[in-house]
């Protein structure tokens, strides 16, 4: 499916369209150039999804952790930007994550692709001429 962002005064309709299709879905991987609007996007999902702590970007830290007050449940974004070697994954114990059943949003995923589960579901945000988004999901089986 596709979702068009037209500026950032929509991202919150945007998010809760998203939200709405990611049916028993956990596992989300982002891809998108830098400064396509992964975090932003990732940040308006938290917050329709409850989580009142700021949404930080992940730049520096390679998992946030938040809690969703909505659902009392805890939500994982990760930024593998920074990742240099596959052994820095499996050292932070990333499967206890991408199958805890939380929800996991992931930044930069092709540097760990190896490492995805199998049921991940792939979302490409594109920044088009007009700076509006367009946010592809891919068919969910
Ligand atoms: N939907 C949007 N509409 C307009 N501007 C946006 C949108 N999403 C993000 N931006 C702007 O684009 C810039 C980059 O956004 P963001 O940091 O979310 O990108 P990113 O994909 O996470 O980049 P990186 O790969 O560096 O982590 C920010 O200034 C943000 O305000
Ligand atoms: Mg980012």
């Amino acid at each position: 499916m596709e979702i068009k962002i037209q500026s950032l005064d929509h991202i919150h309709e945007a998010a809760r369209e998203f939200i709405a299709a990611m049916g028993d879905n956990t596992v989300f991987a982002l891809y998108g150039k830098m400064g396509a609007g992964k975090t932003t996007f990732v940040k308006a999902l938290c917050q329709e999804l409850g989580v009142e702590d700021v949404v930080t970007s992940p730049t520096f830290a390679v998992i946030n952790e938040y809690r969703s007050d909505i659902a009392g449940e805890l939500i994982y974004h990760f930024d593998f930007y920074r990742i240099k070697k596959l052994e820095e994954v499996y050292d932070m114990g990333y499967e206890d994550y991408f199958y805890s059943g939380a929800l996991c949003f992931i930044e930069w995923p092709e540097l760990v692709e190896e490492l995805l589960p199998g049921n991940t579901v792939k979302v490409t945000i594109e920044e088009l001429e007009d700076g509006s988004r367009k946010l592809t999901m891919e068919n969910q089986g």
